[in-house]
């Protein structure tokens, strides 16, 4: 397909959906897979169906529509009406009432509270397109951003433009996404890679398998952007085997878009080529750091080496290699079309655009949400996530998974950007926030993480294999009632010791849990020492 054509057959794709009266939209992200939204969806159909409104009405699967708490989720259009823990049994009430009285028992009361304070970028079409429809990306502007890039721009205007944007990496580190891509750009070399990197093996977090879920296509069109400004023909999904749904529509969207020159050799008749490969991971947390992620694309085992070199330089076999969080490569279309400036007018001074949160834990309105950068933590347990449930104190929120920390309820209106959360001993990290109530002893939390981090060690460097052994049976032995005050001590060294020696980001960030908590929750490990108590009752000592 030639750009224009893409463009003509956008606009028949809009029309198209703009031709039914009533669109209804049935959630069809794994959370709400598990809980039956398939056969609500053929319930939904026949109910259509069988008054004979097939013409007037869509009744459409969709991506995530974030409220996971309440789900099975509807939604119906344009009456912009979201619908709640929906049964197959409630089909035909809610096409009977079509263009009538909603239902006002399955209404969610708190759709205002929960979208309204979000903005929505990367998640724009999350509930909006049937992930497994390239007529709906297409018709919400998708491959759009592409076709500018190839029609109108320079790689190097490209990689100037994500520059100027302000974008930084979501996987974590939030480096500078211009600046990587520039670095790829200017590497020496002929055979250059993309990476997308869906590993995400944070405990709690499932923003990434989310988008792949919702918006597959997007994901792809970043993936070739990326891939026309750096100099790339060719391009990987890493994403973990446990995202079986992710991995199938990521599939039929790479195969929708090869059959319409959206990739492959000649994109909409152009002289650029890109193809996009996926490849599986087994699971392993260590795989999402890249240098560990590139050797297990390479067949290799999947173990970090020491940068530099950088994948910029030396990566994929030893090629130049831009490898981008999913996330990041999801922000890409969009800031394309839309220009540089306007996401450097969203967010804070240094941390541009939106941020993708799995909220969890101990908060009402658990789910995905997508907040400005500079947004506080209180707007979202409070009023995004609707407070703490059963009237209980919120204590403390975790962010960053086993590489973050836990922030406590006194800094509540902590601004969330990479730097305010660095600075109070946490890391933005890729997006899981646990939010805890006086429930949780942060004692057995930090143990938690670190028993993470032990299991998923690689092993191959002795600071992170035996330091996190060593600060997990430190911690255990707190947690059972037989620890000293000088095991508080023995733990701060360690957590020097190991962040400051090990290979990986793993080891370097697996102390932060431990030392966020002894930073804010100090009494409480004394409590647990000395007194023999666990203030929150959670450990048996
Ligand atoms: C132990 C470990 C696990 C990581 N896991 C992920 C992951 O699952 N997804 C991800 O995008 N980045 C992960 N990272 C960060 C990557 O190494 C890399 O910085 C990132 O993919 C770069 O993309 P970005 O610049 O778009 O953030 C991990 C890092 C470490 C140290």
């Amino acid at each position: 397909m030639r750009a224009e054509e893409l463009t003509e057959e956008a606009a028949e794709c809009r029309q198209e959906l703009d031709q039914y009266e009533h669109r209804i939209y049935v959630c069809m992200a794994a959370g709400c897979v598990s809980l039956q939204s398939e056969e609500l969806l053929e319930e939904l159909q026949d109910a259509v169906e069988e008054r004979g409104l097939e013409d007037i009405v869509a009744v459409k699967g969709s991506g995530c529509m974030g409220l996971c708490a309440k789900g099975p989720l509807v939604q119906v259009q344009p009456a912009g009406l979201l619908y709640g823990e929906v049964s197959p049994r409630d089909a035909n009430d809610i096409v009977e009432s079509l263009g009538e009285e909603p239902v006002d028992r399955l209404r969610v009361p708190q759709q205002q509270q929960f979208y309204g304070n979000q903005k929505r970028i990367v998640l724009e079409n999350a509930g909006r397109v049937d992930p497994t429809s390239l007529e709906d990306y297409l018709a919400a502007d998708g491959y759009a951003g592409l076709v500018k890039v190839i029609t109108e721009m320079s790689p190097k205007e490209v990689v100037d433009t994500i520059y100027e944007s302000g974008l930084r990496g979501r996987g974590g580190a939030g480096y500078p996404t211009g600046l990587k891509w520039r670095g790829v750009y200017h590497a020496p070399g002929d055979q250059k890679y993309v990476v997308c990197n869906a590993d995400e093996g944070d405990p709690g977090a499932f923003m990434d398998r989310s988008i792949l879920e919702s918006d597959p296509h997007r994901v792809l069109e970043g993936m070739a952007i990326a891939g026309y400004a750096v100099g790339a023909d060719k391009g990987y999904v890493y994403i973990r085997a446990e995202y079986p749904l992710a991995i199938e529509r990521l599939r039929k969207a790479i195969r929708q878009a090869e059959r319409n020159d959206l990739l492959g050799t000649s994109i909409c008749d152009s002289d650029f080529d890109f193809e996009v490969d996926i490849r599986l991971g087994a699971g392993a947390f260590v795989c999402g750091e890249e240098t560990a992620l590139m050797h297990s694309i390479e067949g290799k085992r999947g173990s970090p080496r020491p940068r530099p070199p950088y994948p910029a330089n030396y990566g994929l076999w030893g090629h130049p290699t831009c490898i981008n969080n999913t996330e990041t490569l999801a922000n890409v279309p969009t800031v394309i079309r839309n220009g540089s400036s306007w996401l450097a007018g969203i967010g804070t001074e240094d941390s541009k655009g939106t941020k993708v949160f799995a909220l969890a834990g101990s908060v009402n309105n658990t789910g995905l949400i997508e907040v400005p950068m500079g947004i506080t933590l209180r707007e979202i347990i409070f009023d995004i996530g609707g407070g703490v449930p059963e009237g209980r104190d919120f204590k403390a929120v975790q962010t960053g998974g086993p590489s973050g920390g836990c922030i406590p309820a006194g800094h509540v209106d902590l601004q969330v950007d990479y730097e305010s959360l660095q600075k109070a001993g946490s890391i933005m990290g890729s997006g899981g926030m646990i939010v805890m109530d006086d429930s949780s002893c942060m004692v057995d939390v930090a143990k938690f993480f670190m028993q993470f981090c032990r299991e998923e060690s690689c092993g191959k460097c002795t600071p992170c294999r035996v330091g996190t052994t060593q600060m997990y049976d430190l911690l255990d032995k707190i947690t059972r009632g037989d620890g000293q005050m000088r095991d508080l001590e023995r733990m701060e060294e360690l957590c020097d010791l190991v962040g400051n020696a090990s290979l990986c980001g793993l080891g370097q960030t697996a102390p932060n849990p431990v030392a966020s908590t002894l930073r804010y929750f100090r009494d409480e490990y004394v409590a647990h020492i000395q007194d023999d108590t666990c203030p929150a009752g959670v450990c048996d000592l």
